[in-house]
């Protein structure tokens, strides 16, 4: 088999969106935009952004056999991935519920749908896909056992690892230790940190969860801070890494864009930092266009570092 720079375990998810002035308090209606449906999910949404970037990409995924799948399939394809690896099952395909409000930040509540029918199984039938990657990257909108599955199927065919817990779920210590690195929001980081009942977790800097993620044993963390940049922590410290400023439209996968990113600068051989500098460069091109995966950049666009679309040129800070 060919290698692949990244293959995705992850989820797949049609994105129904609707665009609020403000979300409902408990037991509130308010009105909102017109419905949209947008191909979604966290792993689909980091293999289109690698293919669209250029990456050899592969997904392993469930999806339904209906019309959301549909949507998924023909996203994936057309992007340019390979999608050998996504099964079609007799359950739906998963939902994410999406609300955007207007500094373009979002809520997102998913039913899983088929992504929670990915099972261990289905990561050891694939595993001749999993061993021709450089990369292996993972969330977790799939079942915990699955991710733990595929990250040790990683790990005895030398391939790197990339983790994205999300939704946070507290993770087995081997599984937490294979991680080069650790891609967290500051959502999860303090998650985790609370969870491991990490002092740091409390703390006002994010550069004490970058250093008290890294101690409680992955090889190397990254903590995406949105428009401040992302923090980069590893045996040499920890690094700070600056984002160019936009005009936000869509937040939505603007961190799958970011950790496809990076998986694959990663993939061809760059340092975590040099892969950081670059992928929030796509990220943040990624929040100038509404939706997950229509909203991802081209290898041009990147090198651009602006949208066709007036008033989105990036600017370094
Ligand atoms: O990270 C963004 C994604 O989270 C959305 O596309 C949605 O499907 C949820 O999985």
């Amino acid at each position: 088999m060919d290698p692949y720079d990244l293959v995705v375990v992850g989820s797949a998810n049609a994105d129904l969106v609707v665009a609020v002035e403000r979300r409902p308090e408990a037991g509130e209606t308010v009105l909102g935009s017109d419905l949209v449906t947008h191909p979604g999910g966290k792993g689909a949404n980091q293999a289109v952004a690698a293919a669209r970037l250029g990456a050899s990409a592969a997904l392993l995924a469930r999806i339904g056999a209906d019309g959301h799948g549909d949507l998924l399939a023909d996203s994936l394809r057309g992007a340019g991935v390979d999608t050998s690896g996504v099964l079609v099952d007799g359950t739906p395909t998963g939902v994410a519920l999406i609300t955007v409000d207007p500094s373009g930040n979002n809520s997102i509540v998913v039913s899983p749908g088929a992504n929670a029918r990915l099972t261990p199984q289905d990561v050891r039938q694939a595993e001749p896909l999993l061993a021709a990657a450089r990369v292996v990257s993972l969330q977790l909108e799939i079942p915990l056992d699955t991710a733990a599955e595929a990250v040790r199927t990683a790990v005895r065919n030398g391939t790197r690892v990339v983790l994205n817990p999300s939704p946070p779920a507290p993770l087995p210590a081997d599984v937490l230790a294979a991680c080069d690195p650790l891609v967290v929001n500051e959502h999860e980081a303090r998650h985790l940190l609370r969870a491991a009942e990490h002092g740091a977790a409390d703390a006002a800097s994010p550069h004490e969860w970058a250093a008290g993620l890294l101690a409680a044993g992955p090889r190397s963390v990254v903590v995406t801070l949105g428009e401040r940049g992302a923090l980069v922590a590893d045996a040499d410290g920890v690094l700070p890494v600056p984002t160019p400023r936009v005009e936000a439209v869509d937040t939505t996968g603007a961190g799958d864009a970011f950790t496809a990113a990076l998986a694959w600068r990663l993939a061809r051989g760059e340092a975590l930092a040099d892969a950081a500098r670059f992928a929030v460069r796509v990220g943040a091109l990624a929040v100038t266009r509404p939706g997950a995966q229509e909203s991802y950049p081209t290898l041009e666009e990147v090198d651009q570092g602006r949208r066709a679309e007036p008033g989105t040129e990036a600017v370094e800070r």
